[in-house]
């Protein structure tokens, strides 16, 4: 119990001092919940207001594609690299340990293969994501395709199931076969996801407007790599879509299928972070796979 006597007199209320409002460095987060934002905050680098994340739940939809055949050999080693893990909740309980104590973009929904029409989609239980300590929730959106309205119900459960524990929610734009990526069709679907409230948007680069994609994009972007290119091209592409906008990358194949994985993750990360220019990242990953 208080002591009732003897207790020193209050007196430093910083009359005349403004109390500092905190801005929040993210753009369309400022009104988000503390918790939200506190996740977004181990997502995004507070300092640079980037992220590097790593992108390996391609096997969900593609089974054991090139690179990811033994996850725990190639995958694992690349881990300490990122800022964020991509991943779905087999691949969390079977190759990261949990005391790395990275954040977690979990693939939350699931459905169809590449074998079929994609995107037939259900949604995870919010109770396993909490319970696996999730930062965000990756839900694919495939704006245009077969499972529209689906895919959008999907983001819809998950942002409300999301909000109700204060975690944020990835959209995830999906590019059906028949679907150009150009700058029309990214800003449409990354749209839609912002204003069904989608927390952080994962899209393509395009290489001509993409500005349009992120400047008409109220929440931060960040871009997926896509197909395996030549190293230069990936730092490049990189390079490009944080000059117009993009908030970070959530990149794949681009790292985990390059000749040197760990040298590359560290070239990205030049790229995202100390804004190095594509050549520069080249040398550091041309360097870094020389030394070993
Ligand atoms: C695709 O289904 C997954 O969401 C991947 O995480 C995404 O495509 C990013 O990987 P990549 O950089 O290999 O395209």
């Amino acid at each position: 119990m208080a002591e009732a006597t003897g207790n020193k007199d209050a007196k430093d209320f910083g009359i005349g001092t403004p109390q500092d409002n905190q801005g929040y460095y993210l753009k369309g987060s400022a009104h988000l919940d503390w918790g939200v934002k506190d996740r977004l905050s181990r997502v995004f680098n507070p300092v640079s207001g980037k992220t590097v994340m790593l992108a390996f739940d391609h096997g969900y939809i593609m089974g054991p594609t090139r690179g990811l055949e033994r996850m725990d050999l190639t995958i694992t080693p690349l881990l300490p690299y990122a800022d964020c893990l991509m991943c779905t909740r087999g691949a969390l309980r079977q190759i990261v340990p949990p005391t790395l104590n990275k954040p977690i973009s979990l693939r939350y929904s699931a459905g169809s293969t590449v074998l079929t029409e994609l995107n037939d989609e259900c949604v995870m239980d919010i109770e396993e994501a909490v319970r696996l300590n999730a930062t965000m929730l990756a839900v694919m959106v495939a704006i245009g395709g077969a499972h529209e309205a689906l895919t959008i119900r999907n983001l819809t459960k998950t942002i409300d199931q999301g909000n109700r524990y204060g975690l944020a929610t990835l959209g995830v734009t999906a590019v059906g076969k028949a679907l150009t990526r150009d700058a029309r069709y990214l800003s449409m679907a990354s749209r839609v996801c912002a204003e069904n409230g989608a927390h952080v948007v994962k899209t393509y680069y395009c290489a001509e407007d993409f500005e349009q994609v992120t400047h008409a994009c109220p929440v931060p972007i960040v871009i997926a790599g896509g197909k395996k290119l030549p190293e230069l091209d990936a730092l490049t592409m990189a390079r490009n879509a944080l000059d117009q906008g993009a908030c970070g990358v959530d990149m794949g194949r681009n790292i985990f299928q390059a000749d040197d994985p760990i040298a590359m993750i560290q070239a990205v990360r030049a790229v995202v972070h100390d804004g190095e220019q594509p050549d520069k990242a080249l040398d550091l990953y041309e360097t870094l796979k020389n030394a070993k």
